[in-house]
């Protein structure tokens, strides 16, 4: 297949074009600014240049907080642009794969949330996510959208690494790390994220899919895991989120269950802590953190 990947940069982006090389695809990277998606002109002649069969939007505005204060450039790029995005896949028939967030619901579930689940974002962003599935699917009949979560890789900003430059100036510093044991979720390696999808990319399944690791794990949990592999010699205290204010509000319990990769019999989501092992061996064969 030939594909073209935009935001290409980014954490996600940058994975998945070296993923889908390694699985054989003719794969075109390209990102901000040589692609502006908020531009349609911009995006046809991307699209016109290179002609793909399949258009991988990795592209976004992700600076969750940021967009409570910019609501308008939120709108632009997560909803608005998905227009532009729509539209030349219509026009050039090819498939256009697009990614959302366990954003778009509201955290107040005690169970898994499943693609047929209720939306209900809290956030601007979450808000910005929706309606970028909504002009999707109002806008092109060949798509799909893979909503994904607690995200991390070797590329780009993310928890593990946050995580690791907290820990080490708690160290230095001699006092504990305190993180949220209230929030809900299941980190996920983009890796992991590119495996699944270029295995489904033969289906003729359409739509909105979940595509998370299994399992769940508050941040607490998560950060434990990361200093432990990190080798960081700090303890990790939990705390609640009342303790750590944000501008834009988190869903306490985002789990996602890949309830379409299961009925289709295709869900190679592995579990989060064996996901996240994979990737600290890799980072270790590449030179380390
Ligand atoms: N990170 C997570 O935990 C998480 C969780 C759930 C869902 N997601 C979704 O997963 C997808 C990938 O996220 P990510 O973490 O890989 O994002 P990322 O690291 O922030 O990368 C986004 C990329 O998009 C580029 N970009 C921004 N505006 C653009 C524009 N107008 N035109 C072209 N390119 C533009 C950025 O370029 P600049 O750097 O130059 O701005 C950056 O390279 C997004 O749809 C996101 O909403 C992420």
């Amino acid at each position: 297949m030939k594909i073209l990947a935009i935001g290409s940069g980014g954490q996600l982006g940058y994975d998945f074009v070296e993923q889908a090389e390694i699985a054989g695809h003719s794969v075109f990277g390209v990102d901000y600014p040589q692609i502006n998606i908020t531009d349609k002109i911009s995006v046809d002649r991307c699209v016109n240049d290179i002609n793909p069969d399949i258009i991988v939007n990795c592209a976004a505005f992700t600076a969750v907080d940021l967009c409570e204060e910019q609501p308008e450039e939120a709108f632009r790029v997560n909803a608005a642009a998905c227009a532009a995005l729509a539209l030349t896949a219509r026009e050039t028939n090819a498939l256009l794969i697009h990614f959302s967030t366990d954003y778009v619901f509201d955290g107040k579930a005690s169970v898994p949330y499943t693609e047929q689940s209720r939306t209900n974002p809290q956030s601007v962003y979450g808000r910005s996510k929706l309606r970028g599935e909504e002009i999707i699917a109002e806008n092109c009949p060949d798509y799909m959208i893979f909503r994904i979560a607690w995200l991390y890789g070797m590329h780009g900003n993310n928890f593990v690494k946050n995580i690791r430059k907290f820990a080490d100036a708690a160290f230095k510093e001699g006092r504990p790390l305190k993180v949220v044991n209230d929030q809900f979720g299941t980190p996920t390696w983009t890796v992991s994220v590119c495996r699944q999808i270029l295995s489904v990319l033969d289906k003729d399944d359409r739509g909105i899919f979940h595509c998370t690791s299994e399992g769940e794990c508050s941040w607490f949990d998560f950060a434990k895991a990361v200093v432990t592999a990190s080798g960081i010699n700090v303890d990790v205290n939990p705390c609640t989120t009342e303790e750590f204010p944000r501008p834009a509000p988190r869903p306490a319990y985002s789990v996602l269950e890949n309830a379409r990769f299961k009925a289709m019999g295709v869900n190679i989501m592995p579990d989060w802590r064996s996901g996240f092992k994979e990737f600290i061996s890799i980072e270790n064969n590449r030179g380390g953190k």
